[in-house]
């Protein structure tokens, strides 16, 4: 009997060493120590090639494995978690040593496929993105849950990193070359800008005298909970605020009290939050409302 599991976890392991392919990770930042960590624990056969010498201690300090001349020859998909801007001279650096049938593969958001250069693209080789819809702002991040954005040139490609994706637990979708720049501009207006959003929500309670720790603690739930509100009722009926509620008063004072940057935030987003439930409210109010949020 347990020689029967024994064959069987044996078989599974081998077909899943067949339909993996050998996965070499150029750079390990945020990104590439979050995709090593969670590949590596989904068991697929993973190498790395950091640049700094720091970065090659820190991954041989996590247990991962450095790759050597032969593991660049038989890597089949080499991912470029590299800055945005290097993605070309990382291509440039790996290019001449891996096999010819390797892929490459970037992980920004904003570039084409284009961003691998000439010499990438001469080389006929798939070229793809596997770009992670998470602030990842530290390795061990977890990715699963998140979305990956993928591109490629060829749908055997794109079945590879929907393969690589659901390792990671991710969900995927494609997103067409043309609407890349708009597709990130999103991104991070969901992400990097909501940090910057709390900022100033911070800063609004600091104007109001006070701590920003403490404003920051008492913010943090608030915001979780209107996420919430959107995840789970949508966007018209999961808003909440004066706007909402059509209180034109309440919307004037805080204008009033806003230093002038924060007020135009204000006014910003207050003229979507009319455009989205704007039919709901009486026609005096919301053009009270267009008018002072002008
Ligand atoms: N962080 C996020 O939230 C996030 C989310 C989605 C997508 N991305 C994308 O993921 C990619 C990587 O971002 P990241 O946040 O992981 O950056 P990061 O933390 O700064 O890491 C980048 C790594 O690339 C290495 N590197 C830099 N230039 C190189 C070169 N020319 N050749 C080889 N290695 C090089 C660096 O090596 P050293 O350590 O040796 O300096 C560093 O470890 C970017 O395309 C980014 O847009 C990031």
């Amino acid at each position: 009997m347990r020689r029967r599991a024994a064959r069987a976890k044996a078989t599974t392991k081998q077909r899943r060493a067949q339909k993996t392919p050998r996965v070499l990770i150029v750079g390990f930042g945020r990104v590439g120590g979050a995709l090593a960590r969670g590949l590596v624990k989904a068991k697929w056969d993973v190498a790395l090639l950091p640049r700094s010498q720091d970065s090659v201690r820190r991954a041989a300090l996590s247990g991962f494995r450095l790759a050597d001349h032969d593991d660049l020859r038989a890597a089949q998909l080499c991912i470029l978690s590299v800055p945005d801007a290097q993605v070309q001279n990382a291509a440039e650096l790996v290019l001449e040593d891996l096999g010819p049938s390797a892929a490459l593969v970037h992980c920004s958001g904003a570039h084409t496929l284009a961003a691998f250069g000439q010499a990438a693209i001469d080389s006929r080789r798939l070229l793809g993105s596997l770009h992670p819809l998470a602030a990842i702002s530290d390795p061990t991040d977890p990715l699963e849950g998140h979305t990956a954005a993928l591109a490629a040139t060829s749908p055997v490609l794109l079945a590879t990193l929907e393969l690589v994706a659901k390792a990671l637990g991710m969900n995927t979708m494609e997103v067409p070359e043309t609407g890349r720049a708009a597709y990130h501009a999103g991104a991070v207006l969901s992400a990097g800008l909501l940090v910057s959003l709390a900022d100033g929500a911070v800063a609004a309670l600091e104007h109001a005298g006070l701590e920003r720790e403490q404003a920051l603690e008492a913010l943090l739930p608030l915001m979780s909970s209107a996420l919430r509100g959107l995840s789970t009722r949508g966007f018209a009926r999961g808003l909440t605020g004066p706007v909402v509620r059509g209180d034109v008063g309440v919307v004037q004072a805080h204008l009033d009290a806003l230093p002038p940057e924060l007020g135009s935030v204000y006014r910003l987003l207050s003229r979507r939050t009319l455009a989205l439930v704007g039919e709901r409210l009486p026609e005096e109010t919301k053009h009270a409302l267009k008018r002072i949020l002008a």
